[in-house]
């Protein structure tokens, strides 16, 4: 039976300091299988394509990141009043042979809510996925933008470190 109330990573994971800044009208959580209800994927679509997801897709998706503890975290601010996602971000920790077999954080898929932007909750999301990134001992964590949110970024400490390439495997 599929714990409905279990989050994708341990509650030691969200900075303390954050949660306390966010002030009594919001939550910065880990995900849970019920933010599906809770519109987390609503407030992706403010991002890009989601597409149609089925709640059992969701939950697929869901158990395969929290098997893989220490590798998917992605943080959730929820507005306590209406009990809806309001902001999401993950964090990707790769593994890699060089930098002593270091960790590198990924930075992926950070969104606010369009009624809430403005309110410095996308800023505290990063400094969140930035607090995780240092204390599963990652060396850096890096993400790519849009020159559009370049500034947010930069508010967020970040700095421009060169250009993202793609290249784009059509279905
Ligand atoms: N350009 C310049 N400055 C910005 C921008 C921007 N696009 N967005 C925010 N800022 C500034 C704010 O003015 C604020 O500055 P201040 O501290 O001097 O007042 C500071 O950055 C912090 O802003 P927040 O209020 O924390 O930002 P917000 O909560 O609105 O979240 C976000 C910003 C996440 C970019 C939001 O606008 C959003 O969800 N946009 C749509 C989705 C998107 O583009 N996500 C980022 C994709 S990149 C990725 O996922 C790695």
């Amino acid at each position: 039976m599929t714990d409905l109330n279990g989050p994708l990573f341990p509650l030691s994971f969200v900075c303390p300091d954050i949660s306390s800044k966010l002030g009594p009208d919001y939550v910065l959580r880990p995900l849970h299988l019920s933010d599906y209800k809770a519109g987390v994927l609503e407030v992706l679509k403010d991002l890009t394509t989601v597409g149609d997801i089925s709640e059992e897709r969701f939950i697929e998706q869901f158990e395969y990141m929290r098997a893989r503890q220490g590798e998917y975290f992605v943080i959730i601010i929820e507005k306590i009043a209406t009990g809806k996602v309001v902001g999401v971000g993950t964090l990707l920790v790769e593994r890699k042979f060089i930098h002593e077999c270091g960790l590198v954080g990924h930075i992926e898929d950070i969104a606010v809510a369009k009624s809430e932007q403005g309110k410095k909750l996308g800023i505290k999301i990063i400094s969140a996925l930035d607090f995780i990134g240092k204390k599963v001992g990652c060396y850096k964590n890096i993400l790519d933008c849009s020159p559009h949110n370049e500034q947010f970024y930069v508010k967020c400490g970040y700095s421009n470190a060169g250009f993202e390439m793609t290249k784009r495997f059509d279905k």
